[in-house]
């Protein structure tokens, strides 16, 4: 584990990562604006409403530049999950709105840490997954508990926690690109940066929780995070 200076510049590139992102869900609802503009007013109201939140956001993430040296002492709240995923799902400003599924089977969601950063991670998840499904295939995120044991091959320290999974039926990753999808800078896309899911994986083990995933190319991808809750 890294210690906590060689976060800075990583975490730094993770807010233009996110300012990136930001200008991604930005043009997808610009693109949709084009499409609604004739004939749907209160769509085309909607989406200027979610288009002013991502301004928002980027106004929220410039000043967590001024911020960004306080690194250590980040939030410890309630996370409320359902509904920071429900608002990630709705802001991205997809056509792919309908291929995703939420279905919480959880029984125990009380998780703390910082909102801020948990919104990052949900973000940068279901992108990568819209971003591998056609629009025929689906995203289901899925929430639920789970027991670890003393011994387990993720090495994931015993306890119960809240699971939340990621799964998509879309392009999967090859056995090859398996071994890098973590490392700084690897990505397949063409506009990518590559530090999605190192940003993602960060902020997961600083917020004490974990990352896990299988893939099978032309299968689909599932991505697990894991957080410590009261049974
Ligand atoms: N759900 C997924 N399905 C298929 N491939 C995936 C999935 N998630 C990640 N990958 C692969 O892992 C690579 C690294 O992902 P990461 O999020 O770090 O960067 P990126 O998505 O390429 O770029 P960015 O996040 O900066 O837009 C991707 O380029 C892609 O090849
Ligand atoms: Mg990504």
């Amino acid at each position: 584990m890294k210690n906590s200076d060689d976060y800075l510049p990583i975490i730094i590139r993770g807010i233009a990562h996110d300012l990136n992102n930001i200008l991604t869900i930005t043009m997808g609802n610009i693109s949709l604006c084009e499409l609604y503009i004739d004939d749907d007013k209160e769509k085309l109201k909607s989406i200027i409403k979610t288009l002013l939140s991502s301004c928002k956001r980027a106004q929220e993430l410039i000043s967590q530049l001024n911020l960004v040296s306080n690194f250590q002492s980040s939030k410890k709240e309630n996370i409320p999950v359902l509904a920071l995923l429900k608002h990630s799902v709705s802001c991205i400003g997809t056509t792919k709105i309908d291929n995703i599924y939420l279905i919480n089977n959880s029984n125990s969601i009380n998780i703390q840490g910082d909102p801020e950063e948990f919104r990052q991670i949900f973000l940068n998840l279901i992108l990568n997954s819209l971003q591998a499904i056609e629009q025929s295939q689906r995203l289901k995120i899925i929430l639920d508990n789970t027991e670890f044991e003393e011994e387990n091959s993720d090495h994931i320290e015993p306890g119960y926690y809240l699971r939340i999974t990621f799964q998509d039926n879309g392009a999967g990753i090859s056995e090859e690109n398996q071994a890098k999808i973590f490392k700084e800078k690897f990505t397949t896309k063409e506009t990518g940066t590559g530090l999605g899911l190192i940003i993602s994986k960060l902020l997961i083990q600083k917020n004490n929780g974990y990352i896990n995933f299988n893939s099978k190319k032309n299968t689909g991808t599932t991505f697990n995070i894991y957080f410590r809750t009261a049974r």
